[in-house]
């Protein structure tokens, strides 16, 4: 790639007390990119994506979006700036109905930019009068990922969007994250546990392994290389 990266981390070190996560941790980003960050539980993927996101500080290391250094900015001021995150954990507001969550997320855009939600997720449409709570867990996935759309973030954080959902329902959301991201534009880093899935999702690859990057790579070429995925993920994909 030749353009300047939109998200670069180097030799970033964060943790939590006496405990250091990451490691020295460096990877980029590209404008429109979709990148998958793979590596066995416990290894920092999600605290990764929390120190870009401002919800863990930098011990040492710089922090760059768009050219700029965030690293002191608040996790609001990031999100302002075009920061989008779906937590591990979703965000969605349980007492809200589909639309209210929807709304919250559209922060100075008008309504009718809803429509855009509702395109992506035509199920969403059709709950959209439902509380939080009568979701089922893959419409709860889909609206903390449309909500974070709606914000039109310039690079999207997706924690493990597929988690604890049916296989048919698994390819269906990753169609969609797939059809959204070349539409608008978007970059996206997928954490993802199948790591097959998050590997054909993605144009290229990050391997962590203690709070480091271990391997990088085409995510179509570490899909064929089962050695490195064996090495570092314990599991070969098929
Ligand atoms: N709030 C916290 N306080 C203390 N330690 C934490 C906290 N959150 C995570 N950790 C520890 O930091 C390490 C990395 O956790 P992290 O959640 O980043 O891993 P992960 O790669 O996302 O794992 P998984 O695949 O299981 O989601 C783990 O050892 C974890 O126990
Ligand atoms: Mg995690």
């Amino acid at each position: 790639m030749n353009s300047s990266p939109v998200l670069s981390l180097q030799n970033v070190v964060a943790g939590y007390g006496p405990t250091t996560v990451l490691d020295g941790l460096s990877f980029d980003v590209h404008a429109g990119e979709r990148l998958a960050m793979i590596g066995r539980n416990g290894v920092g993927k999600t605290t990764a994506l929390r120190a870009v996101m401002g919800l863990v500080p930098l011990r040492s290391g710089s922090l760059h979006f768009k050219g700029q250094d965030i690293a002191a900015l608040l996790p609001h001021q990031r999100a302002e700036r075009g920061l989008g995150y779906v937590p591990q954990t979703r965000d969605i507001f349980p007492s809200l109905t589909v639309e209210e969550n929807l709304l919250a997320g559209l922060k100075r855009r008008p309504r009718s930019a809803l429509d855009e939600a509702y395109a992506l997720f035509p199920r969403l449409a059709e709950r959209r009068r439902n509380g939080g709570t009568q979701l089922s867990g893959g419409e709860q996935q889909m609206l903390s990922v449309a909500r974070a759309l709606l914000g039109r973030p310039t690079l999207l954080l997706l924690d493990e969007p597929l988690e604890g959902l049916a296989p048919l329902i698994r390819q269906e959301l990753l169609r969609a994250f797939a059809h959204m991201a070349q539409q608008t534009g978007i970059a996206t880093i997928i954490v993802e546990q199948q790591v097959d899935e998050a590997l054909r999702y993605a144009q290229r690859a990050v391997v962590l392994d203690h709070g480091t990057v271990v391997h990088e790579a085409g995510a179509a070429e570490l899909l064929e290389d089962e050695a490195t995925l064996e090495r570092w993920v314990g599991m070969a994909v098929h």
